[in-house]
């Protein structure tokens, strides 16, 4: 059996991506901030939770380290958690907010990164959420930063971790209907409508979908892919960037 971890699990992407990898057969580790979001979903899938902010390079290597004593290997590590973060105007930004953002964003997946790779064996499957702000200037700055160094940090990992047979990639969604949409647009119908109206296809990418794209990469289907950032956002990105994406508000939305 294989073994994964899945970091913000309690909600959105990572729940669905949880269900999915239950469904393939995976012996699950599920993280977020809070286990109480966690919980029902652990008893339906018979996983191990564990509390942990992804902020924090001790308790990502406790988690890591859960995985390994609780399975005795690790086949899978999903660096997914993620807020918006700060938001506004460049000029306004407190670089104290900034750097919270990209404290969660980009660090959580480096620590993720730098621990599950310790912790594998002579293969593994490393896979991170980006998003397409980090391929272009959609959204606000520190998200756009934080999400580029994702996608920078994948690319390296996978050059350097490629020898190890690990496989590092990204998958990069569009707008996806969850909490963090939901607190961007007021409602679930307002995320789905501006989604709507946007993308080229007609359809609103689902946290299944990412779930099943993140799925394809650790199987066997795409053992000849590392260092790619797969994007899944009906083809949103294919467009020229709106000027009218950046994010006129101000504030740190977690
Ligand atoms: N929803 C979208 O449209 C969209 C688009 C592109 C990328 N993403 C990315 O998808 C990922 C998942 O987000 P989502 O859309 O499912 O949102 P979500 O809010 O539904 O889920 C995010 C989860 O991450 C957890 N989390 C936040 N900070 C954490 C921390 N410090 N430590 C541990 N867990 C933490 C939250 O508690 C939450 O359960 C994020 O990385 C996000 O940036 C989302």
């Amino acid at each position: 059996m294989k073994v994964a971890v899945i970091t913000g699990a309690g909600s959105g992407i990572g729940e669905a991506t949880a269900r999915r990898f239950a469904a393939d057969g995976y012996a699950l580790v599920l993280a977020d901030l809070r286990t109480d979001r966690l919980s029902e979903l652990a008893k339906d899938l018979g996983a191990v939770i564990a509390a942990t902010d992804v902020s924090d390079e001790a308790q990502v290597a406790e988690l890591v380290a859960r995985a390994v004593s609780e399975y005795g290997q690790l086949d899978c590590m999903i660096n997914n958690a993620g807020i918006l973060g700060a938001v506004g105007p460049i000029g306004k930004m407190p670089a104290a907010d900034f750097k919270k953002t990209l404290a969660i964003m980009t660090d959580g997946v480096f620590y993720g990164t730098k621990h599950a790779s310790n912790a594998m064996g002579d293969s593994g499957v490393i896979l991170n959420t980006a998003s397409i702000a980090g391929i272009a200037g959609w959204s606000n700055h520190s998200y756009t930063a934080a999400k580029h160094a994702v996608v920078g940090l994948t690319r390296s990992a996978a050059c350097e971790l490629a020898p190890r047979n690990i496989r590092v990639n990204a998958v990069a969604p569009g707008n996806v209907v969850t909490q963090i949409t939901i607190g961007l647009y007021g409602t679930p119908e307002a995320a789905r409508d501006r989604a709507l109206s946007r993308n080229p296809l007609p359809h609103v990418c689902t946290p299944e979908d990412i779930a099943g794209t993140f799925a394809f990469l650790a199987g066997n289907d795409g053992r000849g892919i590392t260092g790619q950032v797969l994007v899944v956002d009906s083809g949103l990105s294919a467009l020229p960037v709106p000027a009218e994406y950046h994010i006129r508000t101000s504030g740190f939305v977690s």
